[in-house]
């Protein structure tokens, strides 16, 4: 069995964990980074980011072991720092897997509208809230839309666009031709 890496990339609010808990294939293992925070962090919150690099370093040991095994893996992550995305092709090159980029980019106002229907109480242990301030969904969807066109040359197997802003809809980046 080809081990294979899924990867999620897009904002906050976007519906990427909608995605894989509709889509995820059947034995594949699922990273999430807000589930693995929630385990991790004494508040329980899955926003508490001073448990993040706890929970990436144990994200990437489950890949590891999955990706040994010939297993998929599927992340449930924003994925919109490029050096993150670069990490993760690393660590699955290291085991010759297969890479799915699943860009899931809604139009700005959507990711907005669904991040304010969040919680936006802060937890008053962290300090950190289920819904995370505008300005960093619109970095998020800011990085993710300027990356698009370069996308296809940071060597994933394969992309699928699975929701863009019609904007983005170009000849070459149209959802249904990938
Ligand atoms: N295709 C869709 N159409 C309508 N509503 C959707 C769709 N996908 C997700 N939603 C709704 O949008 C909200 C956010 O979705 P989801 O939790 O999957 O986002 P997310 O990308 O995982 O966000 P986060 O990064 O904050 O975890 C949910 O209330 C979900 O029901
Ligand atoms: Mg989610
Ligand atoms: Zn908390």
């Amino acid at each position: 069995m080809t081990p294979t890496l899924i990867s999620t990339i897009g904002p906050a609010g976007a519906g990427k964990t909608t995605w894989r808990t509709r889509h995820t294939p059947p034995r594949a293992v699922v990273v999430s980074l807000d589930e693995t925070r929630a385990a991790l962090a004494p508040c329980g919150c899955s926003s508490n980011q001073t448990v993040n690099a706890a929970a990436v370093a144990a994200g990437y040991a489950t890949t590891r072991q999955v990706l040994a095994d010939g297993g998929t893996v599927v992340w449930d992550v924003t994925g919109y720092l490029p050096r993150f995305r670069t990490e993760l092709l690393d660590l699955a090159a290291e085991f010759g897997a297969r890479t799915v980029g699943l860009v899931i980019l809604p139009p700005l106002l959507t990711a907005l509208a669904r991040n304010g229907s969040r919680d936006p109480r802060r937890c008053p242990d962290c300090g950190y809230a289920r819904r995370v301030p505008d300005h960093v969904v619109w970095r998020m969807h800011h990085d993710i839309a300027t990356a698009v066109p370069h996308l296809h040359r940071e060597g994933w197997h394969e992309l699928r666009f699975l929701a863009l802003p019609p904007y983005l809809h170009t000849r070459q980046h149209r959802p249904e031709e990938n």
